[in-house]
């Protein structure tokens, strides 16, 4: 029977890579988003941060493509602001989208994975999962947590045949990097082309942007026999940007 995978932010950078990968391999993927993507791909409209919006979504992915056996906790967003000035309202917000609504696609999924036997979680952290740099508190606060859970979750459900594991990315050529790109030049007043290659590619020893194929080719991994003993993980794909100096 074909395998249904729900991605959330499916619709943009990231996730619409990994959707595509995942259909190209015969699975159904369902793009779980804000918005529909802008190509014809299965989409179910979703806020991850409100439970009974996940739940909603979760019965019309049964009824319109079957159970899911596969999530990619995928969608962000980033917001910048040194700490004493960094607006509640956007911690709030950054940790509900990327900590809350990894919590909340997950516990909603389990069972689904848990009758079927078989199940695989991919949660897209970051770096920053795993180092700090300024101004991003609230998402190196939540793509931390993101990896605190995953670990959790990897021992509660590797008796079930389920794995969970994470993907901790440095930059990656999308739509939010090239937002990151701009409000990095305004807020250490320089150019986008010294923001990319002294800040962004700085802690990386191979200095390149990794690809949302990439990515995507570390799910399809994952999601494959090959990865069935790896659980709790969390893989850079950096450029040896976090190995220490
Ligand atoms: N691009 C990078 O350099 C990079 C690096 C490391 C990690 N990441 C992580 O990869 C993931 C994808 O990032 P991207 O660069 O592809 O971003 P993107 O902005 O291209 O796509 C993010 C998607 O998430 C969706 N989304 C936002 N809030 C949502 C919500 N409440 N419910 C459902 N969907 C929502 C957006 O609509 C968008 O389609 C994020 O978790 C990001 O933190 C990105």
């Amino acid at each position: 029977m074909t395998k249904v995978a729900i991605v959330t932010g499916g619709s943009s950078g990231i996730g619409l890579a990994i959707v595509k990968d995942l259909r190209a391999q015969g699975i159904t993927a369902v793009s779980w988003d804000l918005k529909a993507p802008t190509e014809d791909l299965p989409f179910v409209e979703c806020d991850v941060t409100s439970e009974a919006i996940v739940q909603a979504a979760f019965n019309k992915t049964v009824e319109l493509y079957g159970a899911p056996s596969i999530l990619v906790n995928n969608c962000g967003l980033q917001f910048m602001a040194p700490v004493d000035e960094f607006p509640l309202e956007k911690w709030n917000q950054l940790i509900a989208i990327m900590l809350t609504g990894t919590f909340l696609c997950s516990k909603t999924v389990i069972p689904a994975m848990k009758k079927n036997g078989w199940g695989r979680i991919i949660n897209v952290s970051s770096i920053h999962g795993k180092v700090a740099s300024p101004f991003k508190a609230a998402y190196v606060s939540a793509k931390h947590g993101v990896l605190g859970l995953s670990k959790v979750m990897a021992i509660e459900l590797a008796e079930c045949n389920i794995t969970v594991n994470s993907i901790c990315p440095g930059f990656v050529d999308t739509p939010l990097m090239r937002a990151q790109l701009t409000k990095q030049a305004e807020l250490n007043k320089m150019s986008e082309e010294q923001v990319a290659t002294e800040i962004m590619l700085k802690p990386a020893y191979i200095k390149k942007f990794t690809s949302t194929q990439q990515v995507a080719d570390m799910v399809r991994f994952f999601v494959s026999d090959s990865a069935s003993t790896i659980t709790g993980e969390a893989f850079s794909m950096t450029g040896g940007w976090g190995m220490g100096h």
